[in-house]
């Protein structure tokens, strides 16, 4: 075997056994070059082994590590020696379930961040000071009420929502309402459509204390009954219109639905079928898209409540957007934003 190999490799011979089948006990351990090709017919444990185990001799790849590839399948008394055992089944599980929790608590911790980050920026960009005490933040509130930009949440969609999603809409409605606390320049609220009697306004309750004392217009009218339908427009995601500007003297109505699997066009085929204008936010006039697989220009609700007060302060739908728009939504500012 020597004569075969172009270098001279180092040999260690060992004391062939006569025994009654000499080639078993043949060991020869070749270093060639810094690799081991050993070429085993069994190797040194077997004379640990009380009975004579079979052996397979299986081919070294040449690129492994000889201990890493070597499988020497020794079957003793039902044991597999060759393979490293794997844990458990409940083991496992375990293993999932906490990587599971792991990955939920960064999701929890990131949209937590993002929260911050844009609750930070719309304080600096919407004129906002964060400081401000809670008689002032009222103050302006009941400023808001009398003369500030009217939005309304279309709270008349719950039969196209679980509990769950309902829950959901009561707690963006009580994050809407904190940032509205915090700018300058308060919208003024309403919510329409509203069952006092529903699994809604009982989530709203539930979830945002002194929800009675919100200065906000909680009312059962629709915003067709509330408002002139000239006045009237309806924010669609489905829409063909585009909204160019806020205007103070129109009425925006967002729907109020939070649909975890989207339900394309509910908003949109009712506020047509009431005769009522839509549009949609400018996010592809405005944005570029991002390497996320499947981005989306449904905003939830209170998200796009961040973006009109926030483009009504400003009147720049980039800084607007930027604040309004999670990055997950697969869509940024050129800047980077
Ligand atoms: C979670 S979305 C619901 C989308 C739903 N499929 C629908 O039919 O409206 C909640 C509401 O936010 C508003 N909205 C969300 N993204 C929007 C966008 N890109 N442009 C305009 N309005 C949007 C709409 O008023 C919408 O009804």
């Amino acid at each position: 075997m020597a004569d075969a190999l172009p270098m001279k490799p180092e040999y260690e011979y060992q004391t062939v056994e006569e025994t009654a089948d000499p080639e078993k006990d043949i060991h020869s351990t070749a270093h060639h070059n810094g690799e081991d090709r050993t070429k085993l017919k069994h190797p040194p444990m077997a004379e640990a082994l009380p009975m004579q185990p079979e052996y397979e001799i299986q081919e070294i790849p040449e690129t492994a590590h000889q201990e890493k590839y070597i499988q020497c399948s020794a079957d003793r008394n039902g044991e597999d020696y060759s393979k490293p055992k794997r844990p458990p089944r409940s083991e496992r599980k375990r293993q999932r379930h906490a990587e599971m929790i792991q990955r939920q608590k960064e999701m929890r911790k990131r949209k937590k961040l993002e929260r911050k980050e844009r609750i930070r920026e719309q304080g600096q960009d919407a004129g906002s000071e964060p400081s401000l005490s809670r008689e002032e933040m009222r103050k302006r509130c009941e400023e808001g009420m009398k003369t500030g930009q009217i939005i309304c949440i279309d709270c008349s969609l719950e039969q196209h929502m679980s509990d769950k999603e309902k829950g959901k809409l009561a707690m963006q409605v009580g994050r809407l309402y904190g940032s509205n606390r915090r700018v300058d320049n308060p919208a003024h609220i309403y919510l329409t459509g509203v069952n006092k009697g529903g699994q809604l306004y009982s989530e709203l309750v539930k979830k945002n204390s002194g929800f009675e004392n919100y200065l906000i217009e909680v009312e059962e009218k629709s915003h067709i009954e509330l408002f002139p339908l000239e006045r009237v427009v309806y924010l669609s995601p489905d829409s063909n219109n585009l909204l160019e500007d806020v205007d103070p003297g129109k009425i925006y109505v967002i729907g109020g639905l939070v649909d975890e699997s989207v339900k394309k066009h509910i908003t949109l085929s009712q506020a047509e079928g009431a005769a009522v204008t839509t549009a949609r936010l400018p996010i592809v006039e405005n944005m570029v898209r991002t390497e996320v697989d499947s981005p989306s220009q449904v905003l939830a609700v209170n998200q796009v409540f961040d973006i009109l007060i926030n483009y009504s302060h400003t009147k720049d739908w980039k800084n607007a957007l930027a604040v309004g728009v999670p990055r997950r939504k697969g869509f940024i500012v050129e800047n980077g934003s």
